[in-house]
């Protein structure tokens, strides 16, 4: 750990990933809630925002991390990566869990209801989660995958951009901390995460 607390890269990363979200969210003066949905609404908020940080743990940054070998960059995406898909993967059932100690609609009905609304916020919400999950096993069951570790990560690369699309949709259109900042934050840090990822397959392919 305190290789990573040392390194500059991994502070500025800290503090755009986490820091700026929860500054958003403290001054933000959004309606107040009970404890326990405004909890599980930063836990989903700060799990989304590091899933935009993954963009930058990769290769693509090797320029700017020094101090840090690659195989502690590597380790930390995974790390990360593994986290907040199972985090996020809970998402919907955050929504519903609070109605456990709500009177009203029951949370099992609750849940139905939200999923079976089709409305353009749940679709991409419910295309995320599943791009979310072939992203989560296809990494854990990569030496089992029958393609080259260079094809994977393509592969990989490829859907990490339509996760990240999606969910930044179904954010922005959803979330009810997405003010214009955080929305302009949001879209602004997800098309420099895409735009490097590009950089680096365009460059490799131009030094070929
Ligand atoms: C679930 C756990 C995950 C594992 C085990 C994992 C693993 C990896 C590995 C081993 C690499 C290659 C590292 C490199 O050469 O730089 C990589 C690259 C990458 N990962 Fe992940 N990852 C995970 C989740 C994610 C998530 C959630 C995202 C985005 C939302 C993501 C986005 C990327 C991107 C954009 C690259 C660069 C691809 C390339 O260089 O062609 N990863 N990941
Ligand atoms: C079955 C799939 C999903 C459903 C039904 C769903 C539903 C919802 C709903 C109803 C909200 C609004 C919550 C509120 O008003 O308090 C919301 C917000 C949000 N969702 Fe999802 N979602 C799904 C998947 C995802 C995925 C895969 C991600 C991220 C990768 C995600 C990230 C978020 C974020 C960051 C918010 C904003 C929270 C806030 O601003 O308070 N969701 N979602």
């Amino acid at each position: 750990m305190g290789t990573y607390i040392k390194n500059r890269f991994f502070r500025h990363s800290l503090l755009v990933f986490t820091g700026i979200p929860l500054l958003i969210w403290v001054t933000g003066n959004f309606q107040e809630r009970s404890l326990l949905k405004e909890s599980l609404c930063i836990i989903t908020i700060l799990a989304f925002w590091q899933m935009m940080g993954q963009f930058f743990w990769t290769r693509s940054s090797r320029t700017v991390l020094t101090n840090l070998k690659m195989s502690r960059v590597v380790n930390y995406h995974k790390f990360i990566g593994y986290i907040c898909i199972t985090i996020l993967s809970l998402h919907p059932l955050y929504l519903v869990i609070p109605r456990c100690f709500e009177a009203g609609v029951a949370p099992v009905d609750a849940f139905f209801t939200i999923i079976t609304t089709l409305n353009q916020g749940v679709v991409t919400g419910i295309i995320a989660w599943c791009l979310m999950l072939v992203l989560g096993i296809t990494s854990f069951l990569r030496d089992k995958l029958p393609m080259t570790y260079k094809t994977w990560r393509l592969f990989h690369g490829i859907l990490a951009m339509l996760f990240i699309s999606t969910a930044v949709w179904h954010t922005i259109d959803l979330g009810r901390h997405a003010n214009l900042s955080m929305s302009i934050l949001i879209s602004m840090l997800t098309a420099g995460g895409i735009l490097l990822l590009l950089k680096t397959y365009t460059f490799k392919k131009s030094k070929k």
